[in-house]
């Protein structure tokens, strides 16, 4: 019973063959949650097909938007040439990421979200787009952890060469770099502050 059990755990894992995942898919999510960190060294020998990265773009579009509007569109470097050429523009982050095997642009698409018959409907405007952006990014950073792997959000990066590398048009904002791949050493998880400097209830 018990073997039949784990056999059963094993094919519902996300292991690709790799040994140093820890999550499956039936880690729980707080495990998702706690796990998922900020990884800054990728282990080279290990790699993401597209097809996993259609999975996570997936699990991305399952967010909420604004209206549903959606902005939130993705340029994924895969490729040995697209993948050196966008390692040059995220500045510092370089070292961090140079094993990544796939590194995400997301960008939104301005005028979406936040906007009725064109008219900004409040005070954020734009930042709405921003917003369910950074809701697609959680999704998929998320997603990526509950399949194993491992991601880094970057801020740090150099969007006017992103834009032309990739012919991204003029009316989308790019957000972050994203990379993607496996761990290469165990991350530290930076200290939150105390829940009652965050919260007040009333
Ligand atoms: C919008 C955003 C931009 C970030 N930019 C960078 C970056 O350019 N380089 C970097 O090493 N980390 C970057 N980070 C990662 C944060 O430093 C990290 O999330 C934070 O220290 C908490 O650590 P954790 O993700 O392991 O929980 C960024 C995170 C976010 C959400």
């Amino acid at each position: 019973m018990f073997g039949a059990f784990m056999a059963l755990l094993s094919m519902t894992s996300c292991n690709n063959g790799n040994s140093n995942e820890n999550v499956t898919s039936t880690s729980s999510f707080d495990e998702v949650l706690t796990s998922r960190r900020s990884v800054r060294n990728y282990d080279a020998s290990k790699k993401i097909t597209e097809a996993e990265v259609r999975d996570l773009i997936k699990a991305a579009q399952e967010a909420p938007s604004w209206a549903n509007q959606q902005p939130t569109k993705y340029y994924v470097a895969i490729s040995e040439e697209k993948l050196a050429a966008v390692q040059d523009m995220v500045g510092g982050n370089k070292e961090r990421i140079k094993n990544a095997p796939v590194l995400i642009v997301s960008t939104f698409e301005r005028g979406k979200s936040g906007f009725f018959q064109g008219n900004q409907t409040n005070e954020v405007g734009d930042g709405w787009g921003a917003y369910d952006n950074g809701l697609s990014n959680c999704y998929l950073i998320l997603k990526a952890r509950a399949m194993g792997f491992d991601t880094l959000i970057m801020g740090m990066r150099e969007a006017d060469k992103l834009r032309e590398l990739f012919t991204i048009p003029e009316n989308e904002t790019i957000m972050a770099v994203i990379a993607l791949g496996y761990r290469a050493e165990e991350p530290n998880r930076p200290e939150r502050k105390n829940l009652d400097e965050i919260v007040k209830f009333f």
